[in-house]
Parts: C-alpha cells; sequence; structure tokens
C-alpha cells in the first residue's frame, strides 16, 4: 500500500484532519509512508507478515463505534491519523498562561521544548515494535499473538500520530525528525532509541507482559500529562492515542495475572510446589520480572526534581495526569506550593527534601503512576487470594535499582534498605532474573498454534476479542 499523487488519502489513511485537503501535509507524507513501510517490513512483527490477523482498527473519533474489527495482514492495517474531539473550553487551565486562549499552531518561543516532547514520545513507539519483533514466534496461543500484534499495529499507529505533529506543525525540523524515528532502532550501538528502556530487549512473554504492564502504563501518564497541553493538537492528538493504550494496558495486566493463576493452580498439582517441573514459571521469578520492568519504568519519569519539568510546567506545555479535575489538583498555577519527596543526606540517612512543586512535577506524575499500578497488584493478589495460595506479589521500593534521579547514586533491596556496591553486585539476582532464569522462561515458551489451545505456563482469559470465543481463530497461518 503505497501512497501516490492520485489517491484518495482518505481511502489509504482514514483521519479527521483534512488530509484530502491538505497539500503540504500530503506531500510530507508522500515522501515519508515509503520508509516507514520499509521499517515495518524491516522491523514489524517478524514471520507473520503474511497471515490473516483478527485486528482492530481505528476509523473515527465517536466514541459509540470508534473501530472495527476484521481480519487485516499487518502490512496493509490502515494507520490512521485522528484528533479526539475538542473536550474543554479553549483555554489554558494551568500554568502561568493560565485562562489564555489554547495555541493551534505552535509559538516560537516554546517550539524547541514541543518538539521535544513530540519527539521523545513518538521514539517509543516504533522502539517498542522493535523491541517486541521475534515475540510471534514463541506466542502462547492464537488469542496471544493476535494481542501481539494489535499492540504492534497500534504502537506504529501512533507512530503516525506524532510523525502528523512533526509534519504539519514544525515545518523543514519536524520533517527530518520523522525520517530520524524510523532510522534509530532499539538497541542499536550508533543509534540507539532515546530512552533506555526502550533498548532493553524483549525476549518471552513475561518481558512482554511486564512491559505493557508497567512501562506502557508510563505511556499512559505521559500521554495523560501532553493531553492536559495548551498546544490543542497534541492535546487531541494523545487524548485520542489514550484509548488504544487502554488495551495494550489490559494485555500486560491480564498477561501477569493469568501467569499468576496457572503457576498457583500448578503448585497445587504438583507435590513439592515446585512449578519447574511442570513447565511453570515460579512465583517468585514473576516477582522478579516484576521489579525489573517496574525499576526501569520508574526511571521513565525523569529526575524527581527537574527544572525542566519546572519550565513546561510553568509554559503549560505539560501538566499532571487529571490536570483539569479542580478536585484533585485545587491550585492550577502551583507556584507557591512545595512537595515533600524522600531522599537521602550525605550520611546516607533517610531525610526529606521540600521542592517547589514545579520542579517536582516528574514525582507528581509518578506518584500517580505508583497508585495505579498498586492497584493492578491488588488484582493479582486476589487471583492468589482466589487459588488459596499465600504468597503475595508486591511492588519493590522505588530506591530499587534505579539508574536516574534521586536514587540513581545508591544501591537498595527491593523494601528499600541500602546496599553497598558490592552487596548489590552479590545479591542482586535474588531480586531479578539471571540470564539462567531467563533462559528457563524461554525454554517453556513453547509456540502453541491450535485455536483455543494455551500454553501450559498460562491460563486462558475470561473471554476472547470482541465478542468471539477463545477459541476463535484470530490468527490464519
Ligand atoms: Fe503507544
Ligand atoms: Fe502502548
Amino acid at each position: 500500500m503505497n501512497v501516490d499523487s492520485n489517491v484518495n488519502y482518505d481511502d489509504v489513511i482514514p483521519n479527521n484532519v483534512n488530509l484530502s485537503d491538505n497539500r503540504k501535509l500530503q506531500r510530507a507524507i508522500r515522501e515519508w509512508h515509503p520508509k516507514f513501510m520499509k521499517w515495518w517490513w524491516d522491523r514489524g512483527p517478524e514471520g507473520f507478515q503474511n497471515s490473516d490477523v483478527f485486528l482492530r482498527t481505528a476509523i473515527s473519533v465517536d466514541s459509540s463505534g470508534w473501530a472495527t474489527y476484521a481480519y487485516v495482514r499487518m502490512p496493509e492495517y490502515k494507520w490512521g491519523i485522528f484528533l479526539a474531539p475538542q473536550r474543554r473550553e479553549p483555554t489554558i487551565h494551568f500554568g502561568d498562561k493560565l485562562g489564555e486562549d489554547t495555541w493551534e499552531s505552535v509559538p516560537g518561543e516554546h517550539r524547541n521544548d514541543l518538539r521535544r516532547l513530540i519527539v521523545t514520545q513518538a521514539d517509543t513507539e516504533p522502539g517498542s515494535v522493535e523491541q517486541q519483533q521475534k515475540l510471534g514466534y514463541s506466542s502462547p496461543s492464537l488469542y496471544d499473538m493476535r494481542n501481539l500484534f494489535q499492540v504492534n499495529v497500534e504502537e506504529a499507529r501512533h507512530l503516525w500520530a506524532m510523525v502528523y505533529l512533526l509534519q504539519q506543525f514544525f515545518g523543514r525540523d519536524g520533517r527530518e525528525e520523522a525520517e530520524e524515528l524510523l532510522v534509530r532502532h532499539s538497541g542499536s550501538a550508533d543509534a540507539p532509541r532515546i530512552l533506555t528502556t526502550f533498548n532493553e530487549p524483549i525476549l518471552d512473554w513475561l518481558d512482554f507482559f511486564c512491559f505493557a504492564m508497567f512501562t506502557d502504563r508510563d505511556g499512559k501518564y505521559q500521554l495523560g500529562a501532553l493531553a492536559e497541553s495548551a498546544f490543542n493538537p497534541l492535546s487531541r492528538t494523545t487524548q485520542f492515542m489514550l484509548t488504544e493504550e487502554a488495551f495494550h494496558l489490559f494485555v500486560g495486566e491480564t498477561g501477569v495475572g493469568r501467569t499468576i493463576r496457572r503457576t498457583a493452580q500448578l503448585m497445587k498439582e504438583v507435590p513439592s510446589e515446585d512449578v519447574t517441573t511442570v513447565e511453570g514459571i515460579p512465583l517468585n521469578l514473576i516477582q522478579k520480572y516484576v521489579n525489573y520492568w517496574y525499576s526501569v519504568s520508574l526511571d521513565l519519569f525523569g529526575s524527581e526534581d527537574s527544572s525542566n519539568a519546572a519550565s513546561f510546567f510553568a509554559s503549560s506545555l505539560k501538566g499532571r495526569f487529571g490536570e483539569g479535575n479542580r478536585k484533585k489538583y485545587p491550585d492550577a498555577s502551583c507556584k507557591e506550593a512545595w512537595y515533600m519527596i524522600k531522599a537521602l543526606d550525605e550520611n546516607g540517612n533517610d531525610c526529606n527534601i521540600e521542592v517547589p512543586m514545579r520542579r517536582a512535577m516528574n514525582a507528581v506524575l509518578r506518584d500517580s503512576y505508583i497508585d495505579d499500578c498498586n492497584r493492578a497488584v491488588r488484582r493479582w493478589n486476589k487471583v492468589l487470594e482466589d487459588e488459596d495460595i499465600s504468597f503475595r506479589m508486591q511492588l519493590p521500593s522505588d530506591r530499587f535499582n534505579r539508574k536516574i534521579g534521586i536514587h540513581a547514586t545508591h544501591h537498595a533491596d527491593p523494601d528499600g534498605s541500602y546496599l553497598t556496591k558490592e552487596e548489590w553486585e552479590r545479591r542482586k539476582y535474588e531480586w531479578v532474573p539471571s540470564e539462567k532464569e531467563k533462559a528457563y522462561v524461554r525454554s517453556v515458551m513453547v509456540p502453541v498454534k491450535e485455536a483455543g489451545r494455551f500454553a501450559n505456563w498460562i491460563t486462558p482469559p475470561n473471554r476472547g476479542i470482541s465478542g468471539k470465543p477463545i477459541d476463535f481463530e484470530y490468527v490464519r497461518l
């Protein structure tokens, strides 16, 4: 599917941005589209590009029927460009510009910051597709394989959404950035993805589920913060991305939950409770995956005390999650407020530091994220309770395994107790998966390609997709 000059753009690229009347944007897309397709073939899901997959495709922003479900071959997926309907008065609702009109184009003084925010978000979308490229081969069921591919095509659509902003509002620099997004690659030595978490390989399905649970959830909070932006097209683009993102989080949370349930069932079947004798994944190993992906996802929020965060808030570029909720956030300016952050003093003792609220916006956003993660962990523990198993999953301390922010300078165990560097090196595999453990997890991930059947390490879901039964042929191989 290539876009040539005779084509009706609205047929090829579903959109609500008047693409067929916008010659300039058409020209930019005509240049970029073949490069995107080459990227998709080279870096997108490997081995299944010619299979029919039962996929959801966004076709409008009408909340009652925004998507259709049908068999589609992934390279023929219609990656669309959508802005959510305007949801509030077009006035700025936080920061120094409170009450002024929102922006339909990019103000010169915020051009660099906005471009940087958009490029950083955009870079994660193809990054995750690249990380997950080979997972289709070890899929535990056709249902899960379909969900993986759904996430992949939607992340690629999110790339389109961000590229639209760059091409439409940032002129030549924007077009160059759009090209660069296809040049950088996850894990590449010379041109890696911008954020380190998106350069970590995802080699097994527990990695994938944890990624969708914790790293996509960071995405939800970043998109939510951008959805508050005074730059209206950014706000409306990210709002629509959030409707798709909800499914990604569902895949992650229920994927881990189904793995936990299966392990709990197997523990009752094998007398020693050692589920590795029946190709299950031990609960403490699932906990190690959780520790790892949660801690690297916390790093994505950036430093707790950040002058960039302060200026993004002051300039009304990026708000808090649910900024418009004045019951939750009565203070729309945050000029005088302070935020308490738990840190370490120079002797290595706990202390509280007060940071001006605007400088603490990364921490504020991250704290909303942590609450959200805890809600999901409680649902996992409900599974263990149902299955009569006493083990409980938990999130590690925010000091654990950190590379960015105030906790990056020291080591801690999952309870938050400090460790020397030597202790950390000696003991870290008590808390994060070792190579040997990861190899074990990969070894149980045998592909299952028969509709309605599931690998032994995971339970079937409660229900299928879009009213279809669990044994529906979600991917026609
Ligand atoms: Fe995304
Ligand atoms: Fe996502």
